[in-house]
């Protein structure tokens, strides 16, 4: 029996000793280090007097795959600790568009930018494949699906998901590997792992297969969305435009007011030396301010 095979038959209440060796045909204390080792690969397996089960809500296929309503996500691996499961993703040579790469923990999760994506067991980490067919809109697309399942928070631009405060909730990640497309989110479920952090407990009580089922509905239809009906719902959930923000891209960095977004997505800043397009960047929010601003109007309506 594989632990693979273990993890497969606990469910989310407990299932007894008897039944396991029973059905395992394996002595306890063989299924006792086997379920040991389930733990130390990452997996939320809870091992007590009356048997093993799985924490409420977590995402193994037994209990994720019930919870789907669409396409994306049926091709599915979950694992317990891995350096990125973007990493994985992108190894993964058959995956078929759709398939997803959830982890429990990441030793090397990545961020935009370069930056380190802390993963402590408790949040949700996952990687999907969206084949080659996706738009120039799919950060906006991924973003509205995002607040739309978590239920709290507003969008910052290009990429961020933050808590009511302002702390960071969640963050989309798009790589691009020739015309392949690797979609990867994080979102802070049960840990905040940075004081600039938040977690989605402190403002809504989910589980992470309920939100995770959620979100992959929620964005198979905003994939095939309108582009004015992506726009028109971005913007009702950003925290973005309207205002001062100071964006730092590779080459410079920019100061104005964050005035709308352009026909790509792009954001569109005043600045004092005119209006700025800026495709990409680390964006740091400041006050709002009326955008009554004679440059506006060459966006997106
Ligand atoms: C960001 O805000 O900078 C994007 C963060 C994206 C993190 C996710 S977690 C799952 C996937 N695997 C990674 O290594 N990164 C993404």
């Amino acid at each position: 029996m594989t632990s693979e095979q273990l993890l497969s038959l606990l469910s989310e209440t407990w299932t007894s000793w008897s039944e396991l060796c029973r059905v395992t045909k394996t002595p306890q204390a063989e299924l006792a280090r086997a379920l040991r080792e389930l733990q130390v690969q990452g997996f939320p397996v809870m091992v007590e007097e009356p048997g093993a089960r799985l924490a409420p809500g977590t995402p193994a296929p037994q209990i994720l795959l019930p919870l789907l309503r669409g396409k994306l996500g049926r091709s599915y691996r979950y694992l317990g600790t891995v350096p990125s499961t973007q990493d994985v993703l992108r190894a993964w040579s058959e995956a078929p568009a759709g398939a997803l790469v959830l982890a429990e923990r990441q030793t090397k999760g990545r961020g935009r930018m370069g930056r380190v994506w802390e993963s402590p067991p408790g949040n949700l980490y996952f990687s999907l494949f969206l084949g080659e067919d996706v738009d120039d809109l799919l950060p906006l697309r991924v973003g509205v699906a995002l607040v739309e399942a978590t239920q709290v928070g507003y969008l910052k631009w290009p990429n961020d998901l933050l808590a009511p405060d302002g702390r960071k909730l969640g963050g989309i990640l798009v790589e691009r590997v020739g015309t392949r497309v690797f979609l990867g989110v994080g979102v802070n479920v049960e840990i905040a792992p940075l004081p600039t952090a938040a977690a989605l407990r402190e403002f809504r009580s989910v589980q992470r297969a309920t939100l995770l089922a959620d979100f992959l509905w929620s964005l198979e239809s905003w994939l095939s969305e309108k582009r004015s009906v992506v726009f028109a719902a971005w913007k009702k959930h950003s925290i973005t435009l309207g205002r001062r923000v100071v964006i730092q891209t590779a080459r410079e960095r920019i100061e104005g007011l964050a005035l709308d977004l352009g026909l790509n997505g792009e954001l569109l800043v005043s600045t004092q030396r005119g209006l700025r397009r800026v495709t990409t960047g680390d964006v740091e929010l400041g006050a709002a301010q009326d955008v009554e601003d004679p440059q506006i109007g060459q966006g997106q309506a």
